[in-house]
């Protein structure tokens, strides 16, 4: 499959599935308290996706390729050190730590896929500044999204602010075409340079989502085949906006609803 462009009603579909996600995460905030395990954060989720949205949490059973185990839950949830795709289960939050939270669900056959962080009490300055930088890297990416522009300018400024800031990116995970499937082409790689890559047009639908850690960029996955954590233990940090490519410029489709117009 090659990117698809949507047509106005696809665009209709995303944005209120782009809507519900974040919806997800505006539910989610009161519970996000020091005591609550991420299982916990778990079914709540999925029972308001489920029984209010009356959508599918996308991440349930899903299997990006081979050599995956389907995910087990319906959100990711990522403590501190955790990169990305944390498995909910008996972890409780406390004081200091930072999460990420994911969160996709499909509506009427399309995708909407977003993720923000959570500090619980107050976390280290290390962990603090990994979400700000990952957030402000994330907010710079977006705003370079136009037609004729290309997937290396979003990189570029993702990786010159992260670096700027003497964060690192992380390079194995990327952002993703998104709509009638999870993880459409193309890849959105958060670093890159500038004029390079595919070139924007109006109607395209991804996602950008940096991996920024506070120390080294390297890796590794653990053993129940998912939650991917950094190999120095530095905290790491993410942030994801689903968005549209507008006319003149770009459309996120994920924004919480206190900064929705
Ligand atoms: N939501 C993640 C993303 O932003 C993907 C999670 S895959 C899952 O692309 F299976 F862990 F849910
Ligand atoms: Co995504
Ligand atoms: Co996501």
């Amino acid at each position: 499959m090659s990117i698809t462009i949507k047509t106005p009603e696809e665009i209709e579909k995303m944005r209120i599935a782009g809507r519900l996600a974040a919806d997800v995460l505006h539910m989610i905030t009161p519970y996000v308290k020091a005591g609550v395990t991420t299982g916990e954060l778990d079914r709540i989720c999925h029972d308001y996706i489920v029984n209010e949205q009356q959508a599918i949490p996308a991440p349930l059973n899903y299997r990006p390729g081979p050599g995956y185990p389907p995910f087990p839950k319906s959100i990711c949830t990522s403590v501190n050190h955790q990169v990305c795709h944390g498995i909910p289960g008996d972890r409780v939050l406390k004081n200091g730590d930072i999460v990420n939270i994911d969160v996709t669900v499909i509506k009427d056959g399309y995708h909407g896929d977003t993720s923000r962080m959570f500090f619980i009490g107050e976390p280290p300055l290390k962990a603090r500044r990994a979400s700000d930088v990952a957030y402000e890297a994330m907010i710079r990416g977006i705003a370079v999204v136009r037609p004729g522009a290309t997937l290396g300018d979003i990189g570029h400024v993702i990786q010159t602010y992260a670096e700027s800031q003497h964060c690192s990116v992380v390079r194995e995970f990327c952002g993703h075409g998104i709509g009638r499937k999870f993880h459409e082409e193309p890849q959105v790689l958060h670093y890159g340079k500038p004029g390079t890559g595919v070139r924007l047009v109006q109607g395209m639908t991804f996602t950008i989502e940096p991996m920024i850690n506070a120390g080294g960029r390297s890796i590794r996955q653990l053993n129940d085949g998912w939650t991917i954590v950094t190999k120095d233990h530095s905290p790491s940090a993410q942030w994801e906006h689903t968005v549209l490519v507008t006319e003149d410029g770009v459309e996120i489709l994920t924004l919480m609803p206190e900064d929705r117009g």
